[in-house]
């Protein structure tokens, strides 16, 4: 099954995640560049502010077509209770190249569930599986189960018709 794992990561979390994802399900992987510095608190506030009206941010020219792949995971942190302004312009733009779908996500403590729906939402599909990480999985280890849990309802899926 041809698999790309596509993320968009500020800190780092949604970065390592995507690429043991990518390593445990043999994928291809694509990172959104986002063409904003969004270092510093205001820079920060304001990433909260666009992610909670929906707001979609300048991104790169991305390089793989999602079409071409089986399964794309998708793979975003949490800002202000859904996906980052980021995810949302890759989205928007891909949504009829998208046809199954993985989501992931890394969080402070809430809001992957809400993010998940407004990505399904979003590109009008559900997600064969989801993957909500916390900085309390990252401290205690549980990320590590559930990881396991993500990828093998991954391998489970059949070869698409
Ligand atoms: C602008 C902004 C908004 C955030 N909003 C939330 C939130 O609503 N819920 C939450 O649990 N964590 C929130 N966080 C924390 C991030 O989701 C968390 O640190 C995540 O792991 C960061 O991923 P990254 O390192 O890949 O950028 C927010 C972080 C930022 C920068």
């Amino acid at each position: 099954m041809r698999t790309l794992v596509v993320y968009y990561s500020l800190t780092g979390h949604t970065k390592g995640l995507a690429e043991r994802i990518a390593g445990e399900c043999d994928a291809e992987i694509e990172r959104i560049k986002d063409a904003k510095d969004r270092s510093g608190a205001w820079a920060r506030f304001s990433s909260g502010r666009e992610a909670l009206f929906n707001r979609r941010a300048v991104i790169g020219q991305t390089e793989k077509d999602p079409a071409q792949y089986d399964l794309v995971i998708l793979g975003t942190p949490v800002w202000a209770w859904t996906m980052s302004s980021p995810m949302r312009t890759y989205l928007t733009q891909n949504a009829s190249s998208l046809d199954r779908v993985a989501f992931f996500c890394t969080e402070g403590g809430a809001g992957g569930g809400r993010a998940f729906r407004h990505m399904s939402d979003l590109i009008s599909k559900r997600p064969v599986a989801t993957l909500e990480v916390t900085a309390t999985d990252l401290k205690t280890g549980a990320d590590k189960d559930k990881l396991k849990q993500f990828v093998s309802a991954i391998a489970g899926l059949s070869d698409p018709d």
